[in-house]
């Protein structure tokens, strides 16, 4: 990626036609994008129905192939990933599982990550928790504090969650944001001067400290704290 543009790349395990989760996907992306502000960013949506073909030659043959191979090289070089699989019996799909199978952990490190999922069921979200998030943590992806899950009841509006999907959505896409911006001081924001280059050698604590002020943020709004 060029030095002056982030990339962003969605992956999207859904297999319906429309899928679901490539709606969650658009959505995300769009809200990220707009979180991004003035900075530039290149986005790129890898639908993994499209290269199932691909990704299971890539299992029996030890190392990615085809079009698996050039979908992986862009999650490697990818400033910020946001990946959403369907709960398929209460875990990730076994194509999203093969798909990040054939990373290699020392491209995944530091890099930041939105989860997301969707389901048939609204009590199938702790996926997020339970699957997905050890999943990013075992790659040492830096994954958001906020994690979106979409079950078929979210996108009629009628689940009564008290944090409807649209804001979560927003909240997501903010913290994915920050910690892509984080990561890389160096880049221009808003005509700002752009920042000494070697300060992005600390680009993960940098990372992590914007997560963890999300993260606080998130758990004083919880407890009440309108400011
Ligand atoms: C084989 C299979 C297993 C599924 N298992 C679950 C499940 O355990 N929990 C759940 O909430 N939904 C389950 N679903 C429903 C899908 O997660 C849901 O329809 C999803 O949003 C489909 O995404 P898509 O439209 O992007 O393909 C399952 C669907 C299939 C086909």
């Amino acid at each position: 990626m060029t030095d002056s543009t982030l990339s962003l790349v969605a992956v999207n395990a859904g297999l319906g036609d429309p899928s679901s989760t490539r709606l969650l996907i658009d959505r995300l992306v769009d809200a990220a994008v707009d979180e991004l502000g003035a900075v530039r960013a290149t986005v790129e949506v890898v639908d993994l129905r499209d290269l199932a073909v691909d990704i299971a030659r890539s299992m029996t043959s030890g190392f990615a192939l085809g079009d698996a191979r050039e979908a992986i090289a862009r999650v490697h070089d990818a400033d910020g990933l946001i990946v959403a699989t369907p709960v398929f019996n209460a875990s990730y799909s076994g194509l999203f599982k093969s798909f990040f199978d054939l990373v290699e952990v020392d491209r995944m490190q530091g890099k930041p990550v939105l989860v997301a999922a969707t389901g048939g069921s609204p009590r199938h979200s702790m996926v997020l928790d339970h699957a997905i998030r050890p999943l990013f943590s075992y790659l040492r992806a830096v994954v958001v504090p906020t994690g979106v899950y979409a079950a078929a009841e979210d996108w009629a509006g009628t689940s009564g969650d008290t944090a409807l999907l649209s804001d979560r959505v927003r909240r997501a896409a903010a913290e994915l944001a920050a910690a892509m911006r984080a990561a890389r001081p160096d880049l221009p924001t808003d005509g700002a001067p752009v920042g000494d280059r070697s300060t992005a050698a600390a680009g993960v604590d940098v990372t992590q400290t914007a997560l963890e002020a999300a993260g606080i943020a998130n758990f004083a709004k919880l407890l009440g704290d309108k400011g």
